[in-house]
């Protein structure tokens, strides 16, 4: 057996002792003697009576151990024209007076923390300073709209909202206060307090019950690390499922510690004092695990990156911040690269730099499309790693371990599974689908430390979102097969999440706000290919009867509504009036034939088909408004 297969094998065959022999890679007050354990309903909780604190594993921890003069954190801020090095020594004391000031607020073990902020380093001192006192942290993305942050709010009822003054995109400043504000005004729940960092590129004024960060943290005093026990809850993060509601994923923090310590050195193959740099956002799992915890746990330095792949100042930007930190392993989106290959297709802007300090390069957040992974295969001569996983899983489910065992890599696949993670592929009927043959990706139970432990408030959620389709496995939503050598390929989703630029929004949301609209009788949206994002969505919209108002006037009334109601992320920008859709006989839309025609492929009538000529209206619309590549799908 491989060293690999040695490992994987052994955690499958003896979690218990596996995981065991992991827990001593992170500093215990309590070391736990309760390694697997089950809750009522028979889900896994890892390291029960463990107590520890994650930020005293990240930063006390590696002061007391010598490294208080390493940087923690590089940050490089391009559209703010900044950069700052923060050493660990001053992250724990600026977490640790934070935290204080946040006591001083109230602010104790349980209590929930809503944070809204952008690429800064604030943002990592308020997480921690919130694991620091053992109190439930939810990071919003920035890109969200009012509405959204509030129905956060209203779910995780935070004591207080953390902000800063503003954002800061490619040559625009976005005010975050009024977002805030409007945001409170529509939630049910009152925060107590809100605090707010202030920018000089956009100072904020502040209400009666707001608080300006510097001037609390000047009143408050050096605050200990609040011992949890291993299944406290560390953060919520919502995410997107079917619903309009989005699903709070919430994520323990022994078992979370010790999954990103392993993964660092099995799949990142990173050693104490290196430098990683995760390329996405704190408001995302990816930024959660491997910009914040993983390499502060891990005693490696984080590169906290205030701007974007092009256009900060142009497409060699990444290229730049490898040389210049001398990164060892670098994380983005395939999206980043198929937008700087668009800018740079003969990527002559490397050959300014450097960047043999990188050791490899991983993708995550969507598929790695095989032209993008040929183009970046022909380009660095170090290996680039597709690896597969989600907000609920923390930390990825297949990968190319090369901390254990580097693998060869297969264009369009993810490689293997991790160990920890029993993926099999199931048919409709519950049965092991044979290689090569497509099926629903599934983990059999226990899943590994570091995975969702729940869905805030809502147990049995959790329950029918995940567990219940195949009693006994955890369905992830993705579709996919194994190959004959045992590597898995992930295809797609199986439900009606959408991945746009690597983030991942619900058309099921989407549908729930445009149909919201008072002249709309019924909507779909669907996702279609983009070259450079991947995937955007494009709503169907048939107008209620009597509708005699102008049809472009309503599509534009549409998309202002999707990016008031759910924000500019969800990239709404595409909506067609139409006569009717394409259903079958039981009224269900045929939204994956509306893919195929928008995708250009060829679409077969489907014997349910209700009224086989609405098909062809909805092919003519597409085709007169040039929507994706629908010119070139043929009916067969
Ligand atoms: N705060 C507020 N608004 C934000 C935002 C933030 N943090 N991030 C994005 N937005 C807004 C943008 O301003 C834009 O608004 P607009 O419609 O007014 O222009 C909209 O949301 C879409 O943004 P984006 O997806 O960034 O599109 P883009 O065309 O500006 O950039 C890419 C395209 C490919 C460069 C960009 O999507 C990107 O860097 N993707 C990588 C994503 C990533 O790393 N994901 C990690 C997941 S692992
Ligand atoms: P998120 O929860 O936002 O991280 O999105 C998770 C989803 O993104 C997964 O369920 C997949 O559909 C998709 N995804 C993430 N990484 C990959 C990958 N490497 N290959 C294929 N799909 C991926």
């Amino acid at each position: 057996m491989s060293r690999y297969q040695q490992e994987f094998t052994r955690s499958i065959e003896q979690p218990e002792t596996f995981w065991a022999e992991q827990a001593k890679r992170i500093p215990w007050f309590t070391p736990p003697s309760t390694i697997l354990s089950y809750d009522d309903q028979q889900h896994a909780r890892w390291f029960a009576d463990g107590e520890m604190n994650i930020c005293h594993a990240a930063l006390d921890h590696h002061v007391d151990q010598g490294r208080g003069d390493q940087a923690a954190i590089y940050w490089d801020s391009p559209v703010t024209q900044s950069k700052k090095v923060i050493s660990y020594r001053e992250m724990r004391d600026q977490v640790a007076h934070f935290a204080g000031a946040l006591k001083n607020l109230g602010v104790e073990k349980g209590d929930r923390v809503i944070i809204y902020m952008p690429m800064v380093p604030e943002a990592l001192v308020a997480m921690y300073a919130c694991a620091r006192l053992g109190a439930v942290h939810s990071v919003v993305f920035g890109g969200f709209a009012p509405h959204e942050l509030a129905i956060r709010i209203d779910d995780a009822k935070p004591k207080v909202v953390i902000a800063a003054s503003c954002g800061v995109e490619v040559n625009k400043v976005l005010p975050y206060k009024p977002i805030i504000d409007d945001a409170i005004k529509q939630s049910t729940h009152q925060p107590s307090a809100c605090v707010i960092f202030q920018r000089d590129q956009g100072v904020a004024e502040l209400g009666p019950k707001d608080h300006d960060w510097a001037e609390l943290v000047k009143a408050a005093d050096f605050t200990d690390c609040v011992p949890v026990m291993g299944t406290d809850p560390l953060y919520i993060l919502y995410t997107s499922g079917t619903t309009g509601k989005p699903k709070g994923v919430v994520r323990d923090t022994a078992g979370y510690a010790v999954a990103l310590a392993y993964s660092m050195e099995a799949i990142y193959d990173m050693a104490p004092g290196e430098v990683f740099f995760s390329a996405s956002d704190v408001g995302w799992v990816v930024g959660h695990s491997y910009i914040v915890y993983a390499p502060l746990l891990r005693g490696c330095t984080t590169v906290v990156y205030e701007g974007k792949p092009v256009k900060t100042p142009d497409a060699g930007a990444f290229w730049r911040l490898i040389e210049e930190y001398k990164v060892k392993s670098f994380f983005t989106a395939p999206t980043a690269f198929r937008a700087i290959k668009k800018e740079d297709p003969d990527a002559k802007l490397l050959e300014q730099y450097d960047i043999s300090s990188m050791k490899a390069l991983y993708l995550a957040g969507e598929r790695l499309d095989p032209p993008t992974f040929h183009w970046l295969d022909d380009l660095l001569d170090v290996p680039v790693i597709d690896h597969w996983w989600q907000t609920e899983t923390g930390w990825p489910i297949a990968a190319n371990p090369r901390g254990i065992e580097a693998m060869p890599t297969k264009a369009g696949s993810a490689t293997v599974p991790v160990p920890g993670f029993n993926v099999q592929i199931l048919d409709r009927e519950a049965e092991q689908a044979e290689p090569m043959t497509q099926g629903s990706v599934v983990i059999k139970q226990p899943l590994p430390p570091g995975c969702l432990v729940g869905v805030w408030g809502d147990p049995q959620r959790f329950h029918s979102a995940y567990m219940a389709a195949f009693p006994g496995y955890y369905l992830t939503g993705d579709g996919g097969f194994f190959d004959e050598d045992g590597y898995l390929f992930i295809m797609g989703r199986t439900d009606d999440v959408i991945n746009i630029a690597g983030h991942r929004l619900s058309t099921g949301e989407m549908e729930e706000v445009v149909g919201a609209h008072p002249a709309v009788a019924e909507c779909a949206v669907i996702g279609i290919h983009d070259e450079l994002k991947g995937q955007l969505p494009v709503g169907l919209v048939i107008p209620k009867d009597g509708f005699d108002g102008d049809e472009a006037a309503l599509e534009k009334e549409l998309i202002a509504l999707v990016r008031d109601q759910i924000g500019p992320i969800a990239c709404f920008k595409q909506v067609l009036v139409v006569n009717r859709l394409p259903k079958t006989r039981s009224g269900k839309i045929l939204r994956k034939l509306l893919r195929n025609i928008a995708d250009g492929k060829e679409y077969g009538l489907p014997s349910t088909i209700d009224d086989p000529s609405s098909l062809q209206d909805v092919h003519d619309a597409m085709r007169e408004r040039d929507v994706g590549s629908s010119t070139k799908a043929q009916p067969i």
